[in-house]
């Protein structure tokens, strides 16, 4: 396609989510220095590093639940620093978490309902007080909508329904559809959370440790569907993984942590061999208990 047709940052192949020289401190801890970062449509990229490196840290300031102390976070082409996670989601980033946070006692089809309903509720270029007004007009009016059962209000429930109920069979969850969430297995529920993400129809989804807990059969299975929700879902998308061998093998470039600092970037053959990561990784005796780096 010739550049004077692209018009979109999608089709001129802009990144989707940006930083620029990010940091955070808390106290005396620089948690992330200088930290950058680029996510292209249909990117598949991997943070890695050893515990307490600063990847969940990098997410959190991503996806607005911390702000940088120093840098920007560009999301869509808008600069968020100092957004709501909610109002940055609305942009089109979504992440999954380390440790599971779902509605617990809500099914597995309501939860994904959830955030289908939560996209389109806010007008992203509203931070003021304008569009929090309009926000609470919505509340109230959806509200009697709610409690008159409207013909709008139950073909777009009916709608919603479908949209979770497609997300739940591309995860494979189809059967649990009617259970509460916490009585699915660890490896299901983990996945729920992914077809939750994808609910809000993100642009970049982030992963964090999204196979923590799995068996090895159910992380491989896992690292196949994360490759296949890209090409389907048009995503780009960032995964956090101690398992070295499934991360490097689906993912087309890394960034290593360390402390807070990249040590290293590129092509899954370049950074395996990087004498930085080997040292860190060697050094909490990683290697031997993830699966060996070489
Ligand atoms: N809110 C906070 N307040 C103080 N320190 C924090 C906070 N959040 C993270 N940290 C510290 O920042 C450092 C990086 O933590 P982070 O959770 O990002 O590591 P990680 O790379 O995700 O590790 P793991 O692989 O164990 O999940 C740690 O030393 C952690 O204790
Ligand atoms: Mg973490």
């Amino acid at each position: 396609m010739s550049a004077a047709l692209q018009t979109t940052p999608e089709q001129a192949g802009e990144a989707l989510l940006e930083t620029d020289g990010v940091s955070i401190q808390f106290g005396g801890l620089r948690a992330l220095t200088d930290f950058r970062l680029a996510i292209r449509k249909g990117d598949l990229q991997g943070l890695i590093g050893p515990n307490g490196a600063g990847k969940t840290t990098a997410f959190n300031v991503l996806t607005g639940v911390y702000r940088p102390t120093q840098g920007s976070v560009r999301v869509a082409g808008q600069r968020v620093n100092g957004w709501l996670p909610h109002q940055i989601n609305h942009l089109g980033l979504a992440r999954t978490f380390q440790n599971i946070r779902l509605f617990r006692s809500l099914s597995t089809l309501d939860n994904v309902k959830v955030a289908c309903r939560a996209q389109g509720a806010l007008n992203p270029e509203g931070v003021g007080l304008g569009t929090k007004m309009r926000a609470a007009v919505r509340n109230y009016r959806d509200w009697w909508r709610a409690m008159l059962l409207t013909p709008g209000f139950l073909e777009e429930e009916r709608d919603l329904t479908r949209q979770a109920e497609r997300l739940l069979e591309v995860m494979g969850l189809s059967h649990r559809r009617d259970e509460e969430a916490r009585n699915l297995p660890y490896g299901e529920q983990r996945r729920l959370e992914i077809a939750r993400a994808l609910g809000t129809r993100p642009k970049v989804l982030l992963l964090d440790e999204p196979a923590a807990g799995m068996n090895t059969r159910e992380k491989a299975d896992l690292m196949v569907l994360i490759r296949k929700l890209r090409d389907e879902f048009s995503l780009g998308i960032l995964v956090i993984e101690h398992d070295m061998k499934l991360v490097m093998g689906i993912c087309e470039q890394i960034t290593v942590l360390d402390h807070g600092e990249t040590i290293a970037r590129g092509a899954p053959e370049q950074v395996r061999s990087d004498r930085k990561v080997i040292e860190a990784y060697l050094g909490d005796n990683y290697l031997e208990t993830h699966g060996g780096a070489a």
